[in-house]
């Protein structure tokens, strides 16, 4: 017999289903609430509502658990490549070596950016910020194929849109990186693989293609992959109810990147390096810092710490530390920031306010040390996140669309003036 969940209203029982998922979880279906007893439930920024049933990521935030469609992300982030992972949460299994080939050729093969697109650069300010592009120009790609528009479009040709937008994204990221510089862009190279042609196109010239230690691609790989899909967040939950309108995945995608954008979710990871650079230029000392953090008048947060659903360590940021420590060993950096973050982290995991309400570092903490090692500048860390993060966000989209679920459109509880009587101020 299946768990029920009872509710009385007004002297009226109504049961509602307990769904169990396969990790175990449990949620109540309220589903026929309204319809049933005329009430909603109210739950601001969703802290309790399940959107969705989902078959992609599965994270324990008491546990400090995350995996991928059954694999854990140690794993993942140890002995995969990020195409692979892309592959996996996109279709659902690990692919064979044939249908990985494919898939990376298929993506490399439309790595190229249609030309036109380069004038969009010509009308953005030259400091404007990298998200911004982003969101525009993967906005944009959809008045370049106009196919994508069709809601009804075949797999066929919803896979053609996938790979067009995971082979044209790295182009995209390295060509704002070059306006940010006032430089000529690098164009991708058949030769190369996801990631070297993506740093090439970062980091190249024109005619001098540029040859990267092992430990910087590796850095690269595993970010990219402790960045891949993290259920159902901010970004991912705007890439789906803005594409359960039957929006084209670049226009799902682009509102994606601008849910990411800000300091609270993905933007975090500038947040945390510029947070440490002033920490840094105000003697290096974090008490001040830790003060001002549980200091209730005072807006600031510890940047980097903290999670809506790891109460305990994220396990992406135990791997990015380490990540962390490797890359800028094997390099050779020494990044003075570094030892401040970890004696922040520290302070901040022995102060009571902290323990109390479960603060650990995530996954931004540390990411962004490595990108300033890797060379990238702060503003183009949130990019970084978004090019990892695009695999999860199409997947989501697929998944929501393969399930054919409803368009998103959440109720309220309305508290405004009721019943007011209009009195014109003039004669029309
Ligand atoms: N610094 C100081 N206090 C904090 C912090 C922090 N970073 N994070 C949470 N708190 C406090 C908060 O003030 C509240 O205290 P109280 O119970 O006394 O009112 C309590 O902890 C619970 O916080 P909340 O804001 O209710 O929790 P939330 O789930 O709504 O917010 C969060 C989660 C990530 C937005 C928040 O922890 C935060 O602002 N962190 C800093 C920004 C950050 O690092 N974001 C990256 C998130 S991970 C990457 C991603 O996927 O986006």
């Amino acid at each position: 017999m299946s768990d029920t969940a009872s509710i009385t209203l007004n002297g009226n029982t109504l049961e509602l289903p307990v769904l169990t998922g396969t990790e175990g979880e449990k949620a109540i279906d309220i589903s026929k609430l309204r319809d049933q007893t005329g009430h909603i439930t109210l739950d601001p920024g969703y802290k309790n509502t399940g959107a969705t049933k989902s078959a992609i990521t599965f994270l324990d935030g008491e546990k400090g658990i995350l995996k991928h469609r059954g694999y854990s992300i140690e794993d993942l982030a140890e002995k995969s490549t990020f195409l692979e992972v892309a592959y996996l949460l996109i279709y659902g299994d690990l692919p064979s070596k044939e249908t990985l080939a494919k898939f990376r050729s298929d993506i490399k093969g439309q790595m190229m950016v249609h030309e036109d697109m380069k004038n969009f650069f010509a009308g953005f300010p030259s400091k404007s910020h990298p998200m911004g592009q982003l969101s525009c120009l993967v906005g944009a790609l959809s008045a370049f194929y106009p196919e994508s528009l069709n809601p009804n479009q075949s797999q066929e040709e919803e896979d053609k849109t996938i790979i067009n937008l995971l082979g044209k994204m790295p182009t995209i990221v390295s060509w704002i990186q070059k306006k940010s510089l006032g430089h000529p862009v690098v164009y991708p190279k058949k030769d190369f693989g996801y990631i070297d042609n993506f740093m090439n196109m970062i980091f190249g010239e024109a005619n001098a293609d540029k040859v990267f230690d092992d430990a910087v691609l590796d850095a690269m790989r595993i970010l990219l992959i402790l960045h891949a899909d993290h259920e159902q967040n901010c970004s991912t939950s705007t890439v789906r109810i803005v594409g359960s309108s039957n929006a084209n995945l670049y226009a799902s995608i682009s509102a994606g990147i601008n849910a990411l954008w800000g300091p609270l979710h993905g933007g975090a990871n500038q947040a945390v390096i510029e947070m440490l650079e002033d920490i840094k230029n105000d003697g290096g000392g974090v008490e001040k810092y830790l003060a001002k953090a549980k200091d209730k008048n005072d807006p600031f947060r510890l940047m980097g710490f903290g999670h809506r659903v790891y109460k305990n360590f994220d396990p992406r940021a135990k791997i990015i530390k380490k990540a962390c420590d490797d890359v800028l060993a094997k390099l050779g950096v020494n990044d003075p920031v570094l030892e401040i973050a970890k004696g922040l982290e520290q302070a901040a995991l022995n102060d009571q306010y902290f323990i109390d309400r479960k603060l650990y570092p995530n996954v931004d903490f540390y990411s962004g040390i490595i990108y300033r090692a890797l060379g990238f500048n702060s503003e183009m860390f949130t990019v970084l996140f978004a090019l990892g993060r695009l695999p999860g966000w199409i997947a989501q989209w697929k998944e929501m669309r393969d399930n054919k679920e409803p368009i998103g459109r959440p109720r309220q509880l309305y508290i405004g003036e009721v019943d007011r009587v209009y009195i014109p101020l003039e004669e029309r």
